[in-house]
């Protein structure tokens, strides 16, 4: 008896590893900076999204998004690894599952990362020998919409940029071309005065705050935009 719960118990581990496949839209989260553990307030985002898809998940990445204990860029590090290992596994466990990223400040940071890999001037990671390459099509072949909201690496030359603000970012990301591969599955919102996003802009107070509020219905409907119109049957070809 003891043996079989030991064995049922070890199963019931295993299975907690294996990601469970979303009918649906499965769209990993990630907070930002001092958020509580969960997808935070871009949660709610999720979660009405979820709400006009049937079948779909929301699942918050498990990351310290800490500025100290552990310190900023070690929470990066941590954050950027578990994404992309969260992508790699859910595509080989489910390769057709459409998937969406959202990301709001350290966790746009990290999305960001992620996707386009950290070939970063001021990272830590080349130092480390922990450089990550971009994901490869195998996984990004599932991506419907990746949102970031006030990307501290926000490129000031990327096509995907949404909101006021006309500068750059406070680190800085000179290789975009794996975001950019993605064409109109990925935008970043920053508005003017962002001090992360848009660095060197006069600072306007709560701006950082308020993604989510300004620009949460309208992601609402791209994402359910992108999963219909990546779900739609293949178009009869011309003759
Ligand atoms: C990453 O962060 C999570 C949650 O904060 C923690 O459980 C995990 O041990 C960290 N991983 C590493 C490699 O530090």
């Amino acid at each position: 008896m003891r043996a079989f719960t030991a064995v049922a118990f070890l199963a019931a581990l295993a299975s907690a590893q294996q990601p469970v496949c979303a009918e649906g839209l499965q769209i990993f989260i990630a907070r930002g900076t001092g958020e509580a553990p969960g997808p935070g307030v871009t949660g709610n985002l999720g979660q009405a999204v979820a709400g006009l898809i049937p079948g779909s998940r929301v699942q918050g990445v498990d990351y310290p998004a800490s500025l100290d204990n552990p310190g900023y860029f070690d929470s990066v590090k941590n954050g950027t690894k578990t994404l992309r290992d969260n992508l790699v596994e859910y595509a080989a466990a489910c390769p057709n599952g459409k998937v969406a990223v959202m990301g709001y400040s350290q966790g746009a940071q990290i999305t960001a990362n992620a996707i386009c890999g950290t070939n970063i001037a001021w990272s830590p990671f080349p130092d480390s020998g922990e450089n990550l390459a971009a994901l490869g099509q195998d996984v990004t072949k599932n991506i419907v919409g990746v949102v970031l909201f006030g990307d501290p690496t926000n490129p000031p030359q990327a096509s995907f940029r949404k909101g006021s603000a006309k500068g750059h970012g406070m680190f800085n990301r000179p290789d975009i071309s794996a975001c950019e591969a993605l064409g109109d599955r990925i935008v970043s919102y920053c508005d003017e005065g962002d001090v992360f996003c848009d660095a060197g802009s006069p600072p306007v107070t709560l701006v950082h705050l308020v993604y989510v509020q300004v620009y949460g219905q309208e992601v609402v409907q791209y994402l359910v935009r992108q999963f219909q119109s990546a779900n739609l049957p293949p178009r009869a070809l011309p003759r």
